[in-house]
């Protein structure tokens, strides 16, 4: 990073296995778009899904150095799977703030009228016990239905969005929580934010679909405002925004593509060098 800046004007570091971070980049982008952004995609080694909590914090930990080389003043966890395999060990080691992401299993029980809510996630944040201690947490107030979901990932991540194999997929998954009541559905993973509509037509209007990136997004706002480290006054007077950079551990073109498609347009990208955390 040539132009390297600190305090209120350092970047926010947002990091995910691949795209499904931007969902949070955008409510963050919204939400705050005086803050200059990076974004890690660390799609070589993606999905986290189906990897060991210590491969995660590997992963977390290297990414992380490299965002604090950037000289970033917050990191955003923008992966459920990550949050919940090892936000603890990774906030242990960085003394800025380190916001993560976790299943929204509160708003759903308090929203839920027939007491029964479903959540969507990868197999390993379901397996974690952070998330066991979460769920457990509301289950005297409601029934909390897992529903691991492997192959929707790489379905996401190649942008099929509401395609026959997507609808199929998805139905799969969501029928048998339907049929055991569920009238809430916990969009337990960032990437599965792509899919939201086509989550709830299948769903039907009588189901809610609880989604956390813009939660996420304001406890951004409220940690950066606690900490004195809001930018209010980077925007380009051209371009009328703040800057964005990505990085990603995977193919450039790939990710190019799918920042066209989700971004709009991407700055620069940049490829993320493969280092070994000390
Ligand atoms: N987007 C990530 C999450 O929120 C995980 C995707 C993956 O399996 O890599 O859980």
């Amino acid at each position: 990073m040539g132009n390297k800046v600190s305090g209120n004007h350092a970047a926010i570091g947002i990091f995910d296995s691949g795209i499904g971070g931007l969902s949070v980049a955008l409510a963050i982008r919204q939400r705050l778009p005086n803050e200059r952004i990076i974004y890690v995609a660390d799609t070589g080694h993606a999905p986290y899904g189906e990897k060991t909590d210590d491969y995660i914090y590997q992963r977390m930990h290297s990414i992380s150095q490299h965002l604090v080389n950037c000289g970033v003043k917050a990191i955003v966890v923008a992966c459920n799977t990550a949050t919940t395999a090892a936000i603890a060990k990774l906030r242990a080691q960085y003394a800025l703030p380190v916001i993560g992401v976790e299943p929204g299993v509160k708003p759903a029980v308090l929203s839920s009228k027939t007491g029964v809510v479903g959540v969507l996630a990868t197999p390993r944040t379901l397996l974690t016990p952070s998330f066991a201690t979460l769920a457990q947490r509301f289950a005297t107030q409601a029934t909390v239905l897992l529903q691991p979901c492997p192959e929707l990932v790489p379905l996401i991540e190649a942008l099929d969005f509401s395609g026959d194999k997507m609808r199929v997929l998805l139905k799969s998954y969501i029928q048998p929580l339907l049929d055991k009541g569920a009238d809430t559905l916990v969009l337990g993973c960032t990437h599965y934010n792509f899919v939201a509509n086509t989550i709830a037509e299948i769903a039907g209007p009588d189901v809610s679909i609880i989604r956390t990136e813009m939660a996420v997004a304001k406890e951004l706002q409220r940690r950066l405002t606690e900490a004195d480290l809001i930018n209010t006054d980077l925007i380009n007077k051209r371009t009328a925004k703040a800057t964005e950079t990505f990085y990603t551990s995977g193919n450039i073109d790939i990710f190019n593509t799918q920042l066209q498609s989700l971004w709009g347009s991407a700055d620069t990208v940049h490829r993320l060098q493969h280092k070994v955390p000390d």
